[in-house]
């Protein structure tokens, strides 16, 4: 079957969809994206990747293109043309089509490009045998709360990590800390059993993945510090792990060839990515239906 995109009002076959070239998200990186999961032919945590959307649409001053409601009939359309199951959907938003200036253009209309992705889960292996991590300066700009197509030292890094022979690279502040991962968010597990993740500020992307994952392990009882941690930190953790909408919890073993507690996936990152797993199989059964963590909460 032949895969199927949506560009700007048509759905169209993907080798053929296309943009303009004076496009700003092609000339400037002017625009916005989201990456949802879909499990089961659901999309995962809907609502919160339509909520950063609308923020990041915000923060950069780009009217939203179209209602919530036709936005999600759109992606509900792309899994279905593609007969996705597994994967992901794929959303870009830029400012839109105007000859190159600088300055915001006065009538353009924002660009919508959608498509949908099959992916296989990750392989078990990986997860049981957890990844490894290098870090890297971060070289990116003052708002990465934004999540701007502007990827570059974001690809630059990730791809230094794949000629390390590591999965990701974290990303680490002229202060020494850590910021987050080059598509991903970082946590370590100290050696006194609390779980840290940086607050959500300027420095990283307030990720999906990373908000449920805290509400799950809210639920679980689990010690959670929302703050800023070094690499220091993280090198003498007990465990380290990353989540994202396309990895969800993976564990970390080494951190620049240093193994992290014993070098394997250790209990808290397994514990948490059985309750995400757990978390998205009841989403795909209530679909629609926000509450599924709101369930779990009132038992
Ligand atoms: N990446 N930090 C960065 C810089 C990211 O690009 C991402 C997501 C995350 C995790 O966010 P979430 O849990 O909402 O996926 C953190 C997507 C998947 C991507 O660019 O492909």
């Amino acid at each position: 079957m032949s895969r199927i995109a949506y560009v700007n009002g048509s759905y169209v076959p993907h080798r053929h969809a296309a943009v303009h070239i004076e496009d700003r998200g092609y000339q400037f990186a002017d625009g916005v994206y989201e990456v949802v999961g879909v499990v089961g032919g659901r999309l995962i945590d809907e609502q919160l990747h339509l909520d950063r959307l609308d923020r990041s649409l915000g923060e950069l001053s780009i009217e939203p293109p179209m209602s919530r409601a036709a936005l999600r009939f759109i992606m509900a359309e792309v899994i279905r043309r593609n007969q996705l199951r597994q994967g992901m959907v794929y959303m870009q938003i830029t400012r839109g089509v105007a000859p190159r200036d600088h300055v915001f253009p006065v009538n353009a209309k924002p660009v919508v490009v959608m498509t949908a992705k099959r992916l296989k889960p990750v392989d078990p292996k990986v997860v049981t045998r957890g990844v490894d991590v290098i870090s890297l300066p971060d070289l990116r700009w003052k708002r990465c709360d934004i999540k701007s197509v502007s990827l570059l030292p974001n690809v630059l890094a990730k791809q230094t990590a794949k000629k390390k022979g590591a999965y990701e690279a974290w990303l680490v502040g002229d202060d020494g800390q850590v910021t987050e991962g080059t598509s991903t968010n970082a946590w370590i597990v100290t050696k006194k059993g609390v779980l840290v993740t940086r607050s959500p500020d300027a420095a990283i992307l307030n990720g999906v993945t990373r908000r449920s994952v805290l509400r799950l392990a809210k639920d679980e009882g689990l010690k959670i510090e929302e703050r800023n941690f070094t690499l220091k930190e993280a090198l003498a953790a007990q465990e380290a792990f990353i989540t994202s909408t396309t990895n969800y919890v993976m564990p970390v073993v080494h951190i620049d060839g240093k193994a992290i507690g014993d070098g394997k996936p250790g209990a808290f990152s397994r514990r948490l990515r059985d309750a995400y797993l757990a978390y998205m199989d009841e989403s795909v059964e209530a679909p629609g239906d926000q509450s599924a963590s709101k369930r779990r909460h009132v038992g």
